[in-house]
């Protein structure tokens, strides 16, 4: 069985790349580089001993898309292609909602006419907006609060609506709660270009000493400490959501939602010394103001995934500390061929 995965060269890409790869399956990747690099599927090779085809190009583009469709016998699509930053959304909404939308909807259109119809698709738990009652299910109320988020939120209710209207068709939405680490060989990892807005990335190069220190968004929330709690996952137990999400796909017509997520929330300052411990070293923060648009606590309800996909997260946080920092120290540059 062969799987495209749009935006194949990106962070939880490759890691599925990986993970398909050494489950059997074949794998090409189409991705227009705008946040990746191919150096991540290279090592993908080298890991796995096993190549998956990069094509270089944009998820929107007919021609290209009818050109990988033509090229390779598609089973399966994995639509990880999309624009990601939240603040970044917000000043460039066009931009967002075009990328994100028309991929979605040009990757149906072209899927369809091939006679593919798995479709697993990258949401997030940020559809859940500020839905205050935790742990999160799949039915919880959804609702956004950036551009970014919006972008997630319409691609689901166009599958879904596309998914009813067209009884053939197998959608699997997956929204992810917050990602982090690598891969336990260090070799692939998060390469976040420029100063990143994400908690483990920023951590990890305070500890390389690349930045100074941590700025810890508020400690006057409703939790245990007072700082934001997060459902943390290890990147690989992620990419291995996604084997389980394919092999639902191949099974099961309809549309579905899933959470991707332990069920655990970690606070931000659990976070900095589990990270502190499992590595030996220590993490410089200071308090600061809370960062807008932040909730105080987001984690899932991850049953569903557990009963209907036979797929629950493994990886503690301290292996998620531990690897997230062998990928840095051993990559201080992350891919460097930017
Ligand atoms: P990433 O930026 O590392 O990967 C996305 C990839 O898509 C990049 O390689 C980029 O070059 C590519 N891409 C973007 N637009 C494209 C287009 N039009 N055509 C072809 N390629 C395109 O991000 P990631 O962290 O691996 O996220 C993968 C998916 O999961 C994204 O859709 C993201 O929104 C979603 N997601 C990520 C997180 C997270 O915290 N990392 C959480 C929830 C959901
Ligand atoms: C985690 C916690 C911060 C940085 C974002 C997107 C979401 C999803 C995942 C794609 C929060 C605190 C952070 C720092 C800090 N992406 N923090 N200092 O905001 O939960 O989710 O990424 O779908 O849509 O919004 O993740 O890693 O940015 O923050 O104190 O320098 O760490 O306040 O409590 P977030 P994050």
């Amino acid at each position: 069985m062969r799987v495209l995965l749009t935006g194949g060269a990106g962070y939880i890409g490759s890691h599925t790349a990986l993970c398909l790869l050494e489950a059997g399956y074949d794998v090409v990747a189409l991705d227009n580089l705008s946040n990746s690099c191919p150096e991540a599927l290279r090592r993908v090779e080298e890991l796995t001993g096993k190549k998956a085809p990069l094509i270089v190009g944009d998820c929107t583009d007919e021609a290209t898309l009818e050109n990988v469709f033509s090229q390779y016998k598609i089973d399966a699509v994995i639509h990880f292609a999309g624009l990601k930053a939240v603040g970044e959304s917000v000043a460039k909404p066009l931009e967002y909602y075009q990328n994100n939308l028309d991929a979605t909807m040009m990757l149906c259109r072209v899927m369809k006419k091939h006679g593919c119809e798995a479709l697993v698709f990258s949401s997030s738990a940020t559809v859940y907006g500020t839905y205050p009652e935790m742990p999160l299910r799949e039915d919880c109320p959804t609702g956004c609060t950036n551009p970014y988020g919006w972008t997630k939120w319409i691609s689901e209710r166009i599958l879904t609506d596309i998914a009813h209207a067209d009884p053939t068709r197998s959608f699997v939405l997956l929204r992810y709660f917050n990602p982090i680490g690598a891969h336990e060989s260090g070799r692939i990892g998060e390469d976040p270009s420029g100063i990143p807005n994400n908690l483990m990335p920023y951590v990890c190069q305070v500890a390389s000493g690349k930045l100074k220190q941590l700025s810890v968004f508020g400690d006057d929330y409703p939790t245990k400490d007072g700082t934001g709690e997060r459902d943390y996952i290890h990147v690989m137990d992620l990419a291995e959501g996604h084997l389980a999400a394919i092999r639902y796909a191949a099974s099961h017509k309809g549309v579905e939602v899933f959470n991707l997520g332990t069920g655990e929330a970690y606070s931000v300052l659990n976070l900095v010394h589990a990270f502190e411990k499992a590595n030996g070293l220590t993490i410089p923060y200071r308090i600061t103001e809370r960062r807008p648009g932040d909730i105080p606590v987001c984690y899932a309800d991850p049953k569903k995934a557990a009963e209907k996909l036979g797929w629950t997260a493994k990886r503690d946080l301290t292996t998620m500390c531990r690897d997230a920092w062998n990928w840095q120290k051993n990559n201080p540059l992350g891919y460097n061929v930017k």
